[in-house]
């Protein structure tokens, strides 16, 4: 599903959930994990990350890829690496990443995705009974480059074992196939991309498309985010 707004074509109860949003939500999330944090409780408005600041959580929030006033941490993945937010839990909202988990809990389950865990989330879905939607976040409503790729990216892993039902999957997969090779490049048009670039996050960029940084795979248990445990 190439963006939350399509959502409601689908039907989520029988599916596993993949929420990816690259640049940066998922990155973020998936290091903050795999650096000792504990939960991460994402919510999709500045209001309620307000509420549980309030109630002593660590807060995050960001805004059009700022972070908002008021908030302690920004969505730059190395912000989720430091040792004090080791045990920690998070409070987190962010432009769409965390309103298109929210959007997802009548799923079996919600996992994260990101290039960083690309290969433990294509291993456990091939373990799994379930189909899978990929829900990128896209960019407020909109289709969105680097999360389209990314979906692509787990259909190359994934397309002989996975029955293809729609033409969002397939798309997706035809163009990380001209991608693949250079995706920096190929991602350097993306709106995303180029918002970051004017805010000189290029660093952002280059961490959030490199594969299999980690193993983690957060998963949603309740209102929060933890890591999986694997069997
Ligand atoms: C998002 O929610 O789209 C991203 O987190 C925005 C960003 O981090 O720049």
């Amino acid at each position: 599903c190439l963006t939350p707004e399509l959502l409601h074509l689908y039907e989520l109860t029988d599916r596993i959930v993949v929420v990816v949003d690259i640049l940066r939500a998922t990155s973020c999330m998936t290091t903050a994990l795999a650096h000792g944090v504990e939960k991460i409780i994402p919510v999709a408005t500045l209001e309620e990350c307000r509420a549980l600041q309030a109630q002593g959580y660590i807060s995050a929030a960001e805004r059009d890829a700022k972070k908002a006033d008021g908030f302690e941490l920004d969505n730059s993945p190395f912000s989720y690496m430091q040792e004090h937010l080791k045990g920690k839990t998070i409070a987190m909202t962010t432009t769409n990443g965390t309103l298109a988990i929210t959007r997802s809990r009548e799923a079996i389950q919600v996992i994260i995705g990101s290039f960083l865990n690309k290969t433990a989330v294509v291993e456990y879905l091939r373990s799994q009974p379930h189909d899978v939607l990929i829900l990128c976040a896209g960019w407020k409503g909109r289709v969105n480059l680097e999360d389209t790729l990314f979906a692509g990216a787990v259909v190359d892993e994934l397309k002989d074992e996975f029955l293809i039902e729609d033409d969002a999957t397939l798309g997706a997969h035809t163009i990380y196939g001209c991608a693949k090779y250079n995706m920096l490049k190929s991602m350097a048009s993306s709106s995303h991309v180029k918002r970051l670039h004017r805010l000189n996050l290029a660093r952002d960029i280059e961490f959030c498309i490199r594969e299999d940084e980690y193993q983690v795979i957060p998963i949603l248990q309740g209102n929060a985010l933890v890591a999986m445990v694997k069997a």
